[in-house]
């Protein structure tokens, strides 16, 4: 183990650790915080000198506005067998203006914290202060794009505007500590994906380990930067990789590229860690959306590369996403939409893609197979089929072999079978032994098969099956086996006389013979068979794997609880002798479960009936959801929202374009400078008003040229000449507007031009692209002077609503005047009808009020449809109370579902549904038809403040 100064002295003894971290009543019964150690060595990192396997998924906080449901995203990723969960902390998210902060309501980062503590779930803390994660300028705040400093260096500039963030989230981070004891944070991410190793880039990662220390941070600092930070200057503690083997483009997803070996890029001395390996993939504008991204990222993708990952020796993987969440407001970078569902696990609307179940054998396999946090490799055992490979390791000092037996090629897809030829402690064997039956390896799938292991206090010689997880509860140990549905098993277990075997259900035949017991059967729902002779009976679960989605376990101080049935258990505590279980219903009443000492048991806080089943455990009948009937959004009314494009519209008060140097790393095309950054307007879209005057000294240009950048290929602007329409460009960057001569009047002439910012680029190269141009670049008037148009242009008001912080308005009119939250007088507003027929060009507002009712004491997640007859050119921008939940382009796509999380939209209320509608052309058509939809609906303990 290395020695390292962070470490500090053992307080406490045993697994305390574990027990702070996994539960809620023990970590508020604490009386005083207790310290632990964080170590590592070269097979895995410990607490308190107890080695523990880091299962570890993704999650953004500013990617769920409700803080409400953060216990939910942790608690659901519990369950599945998770203990950590990486976070990236955004800087821009908390920092509206230079040296302004904001932790509080939906950014209360203490809070998340705790929730995370709460729920048992260890912290990888990813604070940047560049953080890349597809979000606005790579969570760079919007006001850098004002500073011209060299990101990402040693520059003093620079460090001075990140040492301020840095000192705010190493403050709060620090208060959450393992190794204090006071919370979960187990790891500090320094920088992100840093590739710099010169003088000056190990310059800049010594500064900030600099401050992350001086700022108190005493737990391991691990990088994500491949090999780049593993010694010298600026070299972090753990090194881990970032792996995305099969890339971003979902539109071939059952291609696949093949698993890499993770054991090639190990570091001496340190555990094997995937900072980042791909847990689902983003997707483009335009792109084929994220439901092709779960099929490429799928359940067979997870099952095939992290237990090869396993197999190559990582006992720390992190999955990039676990919970994707929503870039709400304009958080999004140019080329995504607003989505960030990334076909992860848990999706955008926290259901459960079939991912979360295969996360979750393994994560409960890891959980139970704690022999796995310390193993060598060994030769692999011989296969009677060439096209499988066995990758084998093992335990030194318990002996727990572990086979992986997959696929030569990965990314094969034939059923195949083979005999695996062990060498175990009782001497060598051929399995499985039983004529006519062999190991199955679907394709696309690896087995991960133990031997010469302990189910509680029973040895398993080995096992065709894979475990899933075991548990001593009472005087007995209960395990799970399991295989794909239809395949065959075989288990033997070690006893030195014959013990009784009662098959319970199920059909399982049994052998008895020099080494032990062995049960022959196939995987097809769920057996149960009760082993009794050895130290402990051992009650077998012999499922498919189907039958493993409804297996949940939970450790309380008491031991663990295994309940079999119900959507999702959330928690389980003991009061006395009653248990205690919170968790999701769904319309499958039937559970089973099995706890030490359990007289009663409460189910959400209700009392449930309990009988003894026939597995001496407990049946129980959980509470199943009730119908949920969401109400049509038929009463619209509707409001013109481009004043802007009227001659006459006052812009006295609009910044005049006056500057002539930019802090941009864009060239201006012409003078003066008209990036929409350079005057302080940094999200969504922005007006610009370019006066010239048509009198006996001037005569009128016969047009404009100009160069908008918007960013992506979701781009767009539109051009009107008092207050006519010359056209929108899209998916380009420039057009040519020629006047008509009847359109221009003596006197003051207006072109109006309305932009959207589609977010800041990443800075991923640390060349300042944050501050690419944003708004017209040129604006060349045809047949004049370029001074012949005077500019003016207004967008976002900056802190216009703190609650909600600074992405979340652009600068159109209804946002400046507030709408989303203050529609002012009902008058201005006319009933309206969707689909619209509109052929006007420009910006209408479009609102629904919407009483909801739905049934108490369910989870229910909603979200907005859009649904649009193709051919329309529109683009929309989604408010639900006030708070802008998405962007939609009508002829781009992909996205027209919106998940709104509950607390934003409030089940049980009145909800406001405000929609600004932007028409690029004269076509008929304007906003198609808006419905809400429900994504799932469950009896579940969630219940959400609003945060309005
Ligand atoms: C990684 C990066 C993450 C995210 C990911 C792709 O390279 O560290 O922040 O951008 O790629 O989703």
């Amino acid at each position: 183990m290395k020695h390292r100064p962070w470490i500090k002295a053992a307080l406490v003894a045993g697994n305390l650790a574990c027990a702070a971290a996994a539960s809620a009543s023990a970590a508020a019964a604490a009386p005083a915080p207790t310290a632990h150690r964080i170590g590592f060595d070269k097979y895995s990192f410990q607490i308190d000198g107890k080695r523990v396997y880091l299962w570890s998924g993704e999650v953004h906080p500013y990617r769920l506005p409700s803080p409400g449901l953060w216990p939910d995203i942790f608690q659901k990723m519990k369950a599945a067998g998770f203990n950590t969960a990486s976070i990236y902390f955004s800087w821009g998210y908390h920092s509206p203006r230079e040296g302004q902060y904001d932790f509080s309501g939906v950014r209360d980062l203490d809070r998340l914290l705790d929730d995370a503590r709460d729920a048992g779930i260890y912290v990888i803390a990813r604070p940047g202060p560049y953080i890349n994660a597809e979000v606005d300028s790579g969570g760079f705040p919007l006001w850098l794009t004002e500073k011209p400093v060299k990101n990402r260096s040693p520059d003093p500039a620079y460090l001075k505007l990140a040492d301020q963030w840095m000192t705010q989230i190493d403050r709060i981070l620090a208060r959450h500590q393992l190794s204090d004891g006071r919370g979960t944070v187990i790891a500090y991410q320094v920088e992100n994906e840093y590739y710099n190793g010169s003088p000056a880039g190990r310059a800049y990662m010594q500064h900030l380990e600099d401050k992350a220390r001086a700022d108190g941070i005493t737990v391991p600092l691990v990088g994500n930067h491949n090999a780049t930070f593993v010694s010298g200057k600026g070299a972090v503690e753990v090194s881990g990789w970032d792996y995305y083997p099969q890339g971003f483009d979902c539109s071939h997803p059952s291609q696949w590229k093949p698993a890499p070996d993770m054991a090639e890029h190990r570091f001496a001395g340190e555990p094997l860690f995937t900072a980042e390996f791909q847990g689902g993939a983003f997707d483009p504008w335009g792109g084929p959306g994220y439901a092709r991204c779960a099929q490429l990222i799928s359940d067979r993708f997870a099952n095939v590369f992290y237990k090869q990952n396993i197999a190559a020796g990582a006992t720390a993987q992190n999955f990039y996403m676990l919970f994707g969440g929503t870039s709400w407001g304009w958080q999004a970078i140019p080329q995504n939409y607003t989505s960030y569902d990334y076909g992860a696990a848990i999706t955008e609307s926290r259901q459960f893609d079939p991912k979360y179940y295969e996360d979750k054998r393994i994560g409960y396999f890891l959980h139970a197979a704690t022999p796995i946090t310390k193993t060598d490799a060994m030769a692999p055992g011989r296969l009677d089929n060439p096209r499988l490979v066995d990758r084998a390791r093992i335990n030194p000092d318990t002996g727990t072999q572990f086979h992986l037996v997959h696929q030569g090629d990965s990314t094969a897809s034939a059923v195949e079978q083979t005999h695996l030829a062990l060498s175990l402690k009782e001497g060598a064997f051929e399995v499985p032994q039983q004529a006519g039956t062999a190991i199955t390896v679907d394709g696309r799938e690896g087995k991960l098969l133990v031997a010469d292991a302990m189910l509680g206090a029973t040895r398993m010689v080995y096992s065709t099956s894979e475990l899933m997880t075991d548990a001593t509860i009472g005087d007995r140990d209960i395990a799970v086996l399991y295989g794909r549905r239809g395949t065959d098993g075989e288990t033997l277990l070690g006893f030195a006389a014959r013990p009784k075997v009662t098959v319970l259900s199920g059909q399982v035949t049994q052998h008895w013979g020099k080494n032990g017991l062995r049960l022959d059967y196939r995987h097809d729902g769920l057996a149960r068979v009760l082993v009794e002779g050895g130290p402990r009976p051992l009650l077998l679960l012999l499922g498919d794997d189907q039958a493993t989605e409804r297996v949940w376990r939970q450790d309380t101080p008491r031991g663990p609880v295994l309940l079999l049935g119900s959507h999702l258990l959330r928690s389980a505590r003991y009061d006395g002798s009653t248990l205690a279980l919170t968790g999701d219903g769904d319309s499958d009443a039937h559970a089973e479960l099995f706890a030490a000492g359990a007289a009663a048991v409460r189910w959400n806080g209700q009392p449930l009936a309990v009988a003894r089943t026939a597995s001496d455990g407990l049946a129980l009948t959980l509470p199943v959801p009730q119908p949920v009937v969401l109400p049509a959004l038929d009463h619209w009314t509707r409001r013109a929202g481009a004043p802007e494009i009227a001659r006459g519209f006052d812009d006295a008060k609009w910044r005049v374009a006056n500057l002539t140097t930019t802090r941009s790393v864009t060239r201006p095309g012409t003078l003066p400078v008209l990036f929409a950054d350079d005057y302080g307007f940094h999200t969504g879209n922005t007006w610009y008003r370019g006066h010239f005057t048509v009198d006996a000294r001037h005569a009128a240009p016969t047009g404009l040229r100009l160069k908008v950048m918007s960013g992506g290929n979701g781009g767009a602007y539109s051009v009107w000449l008092n207050g006519h329409f010359l056209g929108s460009v899209t998916r380009n960057d420039v057009g040519s507007f020629g006047f008509p001569a009847g359109m221009i009047v003596p006197g003051d002439n207006v072109v109006s031009v309305l932009t959207v910012d589609m977010g800041h680029e990443e800075d991923y190269d640390s060349t300042g692209e944050n501050r690419t141009a944003r708004g017209i670049v040129s604006a060349e008037p045809l047949g004049a002077d370029a001074r012949a148009i005077t500019w003016r242009l207004q967008g976002a008001i900056a802190d216009e609503d703190p609650q909600r912080g600074p992405y979340n308005f652009g600068g159109l009119y209804g946002e400046r005047q507030g709408w989303p939250l203050h529609p002012g007088p009902a008058a201005d507003w006319q009933p309206a009808t969707l689909p619209s027929a509109d052929a006007t060009p420009g910006v209408t507002w479009y609102r629904a009020s919407v009483p909801l009712d739905l049934p108490r004491g369910q989870d229910t997640s909603l979200g907005l449809q859009i649904k649009d007859a193709p051919g329309r050119h529109y683009r929309a921008t989604i408010f639900v109370n006030g708070w802008q939940m998405g962007n939609y382009i009508a002829d781009l796509g992909p996205q027209h579902r919106f998940p709104i999380p509950d607390g934003v939209i409030d089940p049980h209320g009145n909800n406001d549904i405000t929609i600004a509608v932007w028409k690029t052309d004269a076509s008929p058509g304007g906003l198609g038809t808006v419905s809400l939809v429900d994504f799932g609906s469950y009896t579940s303990p969630v219940d959400v403040d609003t945060v309005r």
